[in-house]
């Protein structure tokens, strides 16, 4: 018996240390220890050893299973550290590596310089109104005294949908709309898109305009003079200043079109302002009294400044793009640049 228990001792600790995983190590634990397994055989065979034999062999059969244990012990932590080892090598992660870097966006140009208008004229106080893109005959034109017929119809050619509707060719369709639904102090922007049938370098048929109004009592041109030297500082630089020149709109008397004073040459004359030291980037004027008392405000008491921005002017005189078009292709490595 003590030969036998001494084979089984022997051959178990050989295919324990040869085992080469823990699957296979668990397969030697079961055909040893296990329910059917070579040595629990033999603890079944006690019942016919004679009972005087019996704690002599039991005492073998323990120390065989004590050491067949110690052994599986040390052969499991060794395979299992063997087998995290092998892990760790599989995930192993090179931190040196440079990594990828993911495309950043940013926003249109076109958006960028919008949404810094908005935050200067907010910091000034200005109110945003958004107005729609289908306007009526009145809004965009009769309203702002330009009636049927009236020559100043003739300085946007118009899109229309059909006679009563068009595609608004200007924000100032927006000032009706707000002077309707609200009185004096008034004081907002409208930013947008306007649509004329006109198309070269400097014109698109679509573009975007900012609406500026204000109407509250005692309301003059200087006050306009002063808000749009502020505004632009703000876009141009510290060093720009703005000149008034007479013009004409029919929603605004007396009109100015308004210029800054050169910001790349300082005014001394250059090709961006064709030598003259002044760049035109506005239309605005005292808002006409029919347009105030179309909408029911009392003249007397009121008056008003209405300014009218192109944002892609703003835009491609800002970023120095000489044609319009530029603005509208996606191309990335014009959008790219613009970051601001
Ligand atoms: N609506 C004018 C245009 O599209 C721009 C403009 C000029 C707006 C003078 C104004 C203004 O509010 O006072 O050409």
């Amino acid at each position: 018996m003590k030969e036998k228990l001494q084979k089984i001792r022997e051959r178990a600790i050989a295919e324990i240390e040869s085992a080469g995983g823990l699957d296979r190590l668990s397969e030697v634990r079961s055909a040893i220890l296990g329910k059917k397994g070579e040595l629990t055989a033999v603890l079944k065979g006690m019942k016919d050893v004679p009972p005087e034999d019996r704690p002599k062999v039991g005492q073998w059969v323990n120390e065989t299973r004590e050491a067949i244990e110690g052994i599986l012990a040390e052969q499991t932590k060794r395979l299992e550290a063997q087998a995290l080892r092998i892990r760790y090598e599989a995930e192993k992660i090179d931190v040196t590596m440079p990594s990828v870097t993911p495309a950043k966006g940013n926003l249109h140009p076109i958006t960028q310089v919008r949404n810094q208008l908005i935050d200067i004229f907010a910091s000034m106080g200005f109110e945003i109104f958004e107005g729609s893109e289908i306007e009526t005959d009145y809004y965009n034109f009769t309203a702002l005294n330009t009636p049927q017929d009236h020559p100043a119809r003739d300085m946007q050619d118009t899109f229309y949908l059909s006679k009563e509707f068009l595609l608004r060719t200007q924000t100032s369709a927006g000032q009706i709309h707000v002077m309707e639904a609200k009185k004096p102090p008034i004081k907002i922007i409208s930013p947008g898109k306007v649509f004329r049938s006109d198309d070269d370098a400097t014109h698109s048929p679509m573009f975007s305009q900012m609406e500026g109004l204000v109407v509250d009592k005692g309301i003059t041109l200087c006050d306009l003079k002063g808000m749009l030297d502020e505004f632009v500082k703000r876009i141009f630089g510290e060093q720009v200043t703005t000149r008034l020149r007479p013009s004409y709109f029919p929603f605004t008397e007396p009109s100015v079109e308004v210029d800054v004073s050169c910001f790349q040459c300082g005014g001394k004359g250059c090709k961006l302002c064709k030598g003259t030291g002044w760049i035109e980037v506005l239309g605005a004027g005292v808002v006409n009294n029919r347009v105030l008392a179309g909408c029911g405000v009392d003249t007397d008491v009121y008056s008003g400044f209405a300014f009218g921005i192109g944002i892609e002017r703003i835009a491609m005189l800002k970023y120095g793009i000489n044609n319009i078009k530029l603005l509208f292709e996606s191309d990335l490595r014009v959008l790219n640049q613009i970051d601001d």
